[in-house]
């Protein structure tokens, strides 16, 4: 968390924001557009892969994406195991290591098995990791990592904290890129965005393509990570 920028980030979280405007501009159902999301993430992931990107996060569903209408999150339930089957065999191949983030014990006991069968299928890989987020939000993620210190009887540090989260096991991310022109966090990472950089594209989730992604990585470069100290004090040390 304390070197400076590289060129490239190691990780990239992404608010994948913007199906249902999408399919809405075409007159179809909300669903559709989380369908092309699905097709859109695939791209993604692989893109991510190729540049050499070693962690990629995803948020594909909140805490509070439960209040949508039930015949949209029945939707996005469906659309989230037929992903696991259609999509797992082809991430194995392709080296990428899955982990789902976020409170699985509100998740149907399927759905539960579906996840961890997919962690298990990919957990020989060491391409990439991909984190999707799924019944996540960030106060949970602090709340659920405070109460495990709590019962354990462990104070509550920084450093706890850290190895408590649902993300102990990467870096924080380096690069958050929120699609579909809204600028907020929405709950996502909150303790682990602490020093990211942000970005954000007016683009919807689903017209998120490689040229998009690219103009972000090179939104990216340009910057300098400060964590807190000077410009001058950056300078020296990228010097050496
Ligand atoms: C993001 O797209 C995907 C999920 C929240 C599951 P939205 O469904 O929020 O799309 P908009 O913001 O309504 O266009
Ligand atoms: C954030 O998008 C959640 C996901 C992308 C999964 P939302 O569309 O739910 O966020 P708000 O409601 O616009 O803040
Ligand atoms: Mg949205």
């Amino acid at each position: 968390m304390t070197s400076p920028s590289a060129a490239m980030p190691h990780h990239i979280a992404i608010v994948m924001d913007g199906n249902g405007r999408w399919a809405k501009r075409r007159l179809m159902p909300r669903i559709a557009g989380h369908r092309q999301g699905v097709e859109s993430l695939r791209r993604c992931i692989r893109a991510c892969a190729e540049r050499g990107v070693g962690v990629l996060t995803v948020f594909a569903f909140s805490s509070e994406n439960w209040n949508r209408p039930e015949e949209e999150v029945s939707g996005l339930m469906e659309l989230m195991g037929k992903a696991l089957t259609r999509e797992v065999p082809e991430l194995r191949k392709g080296g990428i290591r899955l982990h789902f983030v976020g409170d699985r014990g509100g998740l149907s006991e399927r759905m539960q098995r579906g996840l961890a069968q997919a962690e298990a299928d990919t957990a020989d890989n060491g391409r990439m990791v991909l984190n999707v987020c799924f019944n996540y939000g960030g106060r949970w993620d602090i709340a659920q990592a405070a109460s495990k210190l709590v019962a354990r009887g462990e104070p509550i540090t920084e450093a706890a904290l850290d190895r408590a989260m649902a993300l102990a096991h990467v870096a924080d991310p380096d690069l958050l890129i929120r699609t579909g022109g809204e600028q907020r966090i929405s709950n996502f990472l909150l303790w682990q965005c602490a020093y990211s950089e942000l970005y954000f594209s007016d683009r919807l989730w689903p017209d998120f393509d490689e040229a998009a992604l690219d103009e972000a990585l090179a939104s990216y470069a340009a910057r300098e990570r400060r964590f807190g100290q000077t410009s001058e004090q950056v300078a020296r040390v990228a010097a050496g």
